[in-house]
């Protein structure tokens, strides 16, 4: 597996404030949604082009566009919404696929409650939002999901990761058997016994959908 921490100070930037428990839930969304924007810039960087010829006002011009099929982009419900349309902004003609996921609090298994996907994902590039990579369960159970359907070349973006998400989701995907990149505003220094990142940014859905 991948990681990729993207070093920017706009992101650094954009990210402290994400934190800050000041932040109230519309600047908390509108960072995220300009966040996700440049993570979604490096994320794509090995997005599939193939080339075309246009027309300028005095000659032909080589270049490219987005081959087919075009890429898959899967939020992952709830807080995954608040990244899409920060990953749209970039993609904007890219198919949305949705998988709700929940995690059995006894088990601590994620499963599928909803799915909103192609039938076969084989040939797609697929990019996966999920803000916090925490102890990678429920990321992992997504990649699986996408892979059932035929993925093979599968990003994940995420505002926030943890080590011990990142281990867990290496282990988990040797089953798999697919290379996955993830790609981070920031790896942070480890989990709570919640579960919860530290020094992370609280719960994103709640703080995305001002729950209090
Ligand atoms: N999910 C969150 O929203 N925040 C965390 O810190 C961990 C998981």
């Amino acid at each position: 597996m991948d990681v990729h921490v993207v070093d920017h100070p706009l992101v650094s930037h954009k990210l402290t404030t994400l934190r800050d428990t000041e932040t109230d839930s519309p600047t908390f969304r509108r960072l995220a949604d300009e966040l996700v924007t440049l993570l979604a810039y490096e994320a794509t960087r090995g997005v599939r082009v193939r080339d075309v010829t246009v027309q300028t006002p005095v000659s032909p011009a080589h270049g490219v566009t987005l081959a087919h099929p075009k890429p898959l982009v899967v939020p992952i419900l709830r807080a995954g919404l608040g990244m899409l349309d920060g990953m749209m902004r970039l993609l904007p003609t890219v198919e949305v696929g949705f998988l709700g996921m929940v995690r059995d609090e006894e088990t601590l298994r994620a499963s599928t409650y909803a799915e909103r996907l192609p039938g076969d994902l084989s040939g797609r590039q697929c990019y996966i939002l999920d803000p916090m990579l925490a102890t990678g369960g429920t990321l992992a159970a997504a990649i699986s999901f996408l892979v059932d359907r035929g993925a093979d070349d599968i990003t994940a973006i995420c505002l926030l990761a943890a080590p011990e998400g990142c281990a867990n989701l290496e282990t988990g995907l040797a089953e798999v058997g697919v290379p996955v990149r993830v790609v981070t505003a920031a790896m942070d220094e480890r989990l709570d016994e919640n579960g919860y990142i530290v020094p992370g940014l609280g719960d994103a859905g709640d703080r995305l959908y001002g729950v209090a």
